[in-house]
């Protein structure tokens, strides 16, 4: 059983209706590779207007998530708000989260936890920053973020992880094909020792059936190389995610 390619857009804090629209237009007249799950990350005060405006098989995700259901968090968003607006899917514990708010695995660990609770399917991100990979520390530093979302998912079901290098993010240095690979084998590795033992059923390997993502500078020069690699299930995409060659990252494993 294969792992169905997914690419994941992630817009960031990026777009107005009328970028938008483009991005909707692009997205419209793909054509999209059937066997590909797409899903874009949009700002949450244009959740709706995507939503409303995309086709069906482009799920809308938001970009993050409160861990309570609702109260005395100004300027968080709910889980249940992101339903309410027809979405199905949240990113958690994206590297900008994590390095410029502040964001700790324990938080991490506990939006992943309620986000799955209250129904959404979640794409956690994990990566290491330059000086980590550069003191051999990666997997360390990989496996911690790993643990800390791994510990509070109740549903692997609903859950497409992103690897992240932070040194690959918006900065036109992709992790080399080799090196992602070689990051996402052991991410899968370490899934089979530690959660798919503990699962302890065959048919819900978790460490086979995840899908994880690479992310960080991928256009639409250097997405094939990377669909290619054995681990590598699809990518999570910024910059390039807002400009038509995005269908073309969509359509990188055809
Ligand atoms: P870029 O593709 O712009 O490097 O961003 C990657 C990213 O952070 C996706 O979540």
């Amino acid at each position: 059983m294969g792992r169905k390619f997914f690419v994941g857009g992630n817009w960031k804090m990026n777009g107005d209706k009328e970028s938008i629209d483009k991005i909707i237009d692009f997205l419209k007249a793909g054509p999209l590779d059937p066997n590909c799950d797409v899903v874009v990350g949009v700002p949450a005060p244009y959740l709706m207007y995507c939503r409303e405006r995309l086709p069906e098989n482009v799920g809308v995700a938001a970009q993050n998530c409160h861990k309570a259901a609702k109260g005395a968090f100004t300027g968080e968003i709910a889980a249940a708000m992101i339903k309410d607006c027809g979405c199905k899917w949240v990113i958690l514990g994206h590297s900008e989260r994590r390095n410029v708010f502040g964001e700790t695995d324990e938080l991490i660990g506990e939006k992943v936890a309620f986000a799955l609770e209250n129904g959404l399917h979640i794409i956690p991100c994990i990566g290491e920053k330059l000086e980590e990979r550069e003191a051999g520390k990666t997997e360390e530093v990989c496996f911690k973020q790993l643990k800390a979302i791994a510990d509070k998912v109740s549903d692997w079901s609903r859950v497409v992880l992103a690897y992240e290098p932070v040194w690959a993010i918006g900065t036109g240095k992709t992790a080399t094909p080799e090196q992602a690979q070689e990051t996402h084998a052991a991410l899968r590795k370490w899934l089979s020792e530690n959660v798919s033992r503990k699962i302890k059923r065959s048919e819900t390997e978790v460490a086979e059936n995840l899908r994880i993502l690479y992310g960080g500078s991928v256009t639409a020069a250097n997405c094939k190389e990377l669909a290619k690699c054995a681990d590598i299930d699809g990518s999570l995409v910024g910059g390039a995610s807002l400009k038509p060659e995005f269908v073309e990252i969509i359509n990188a494993s055809q």
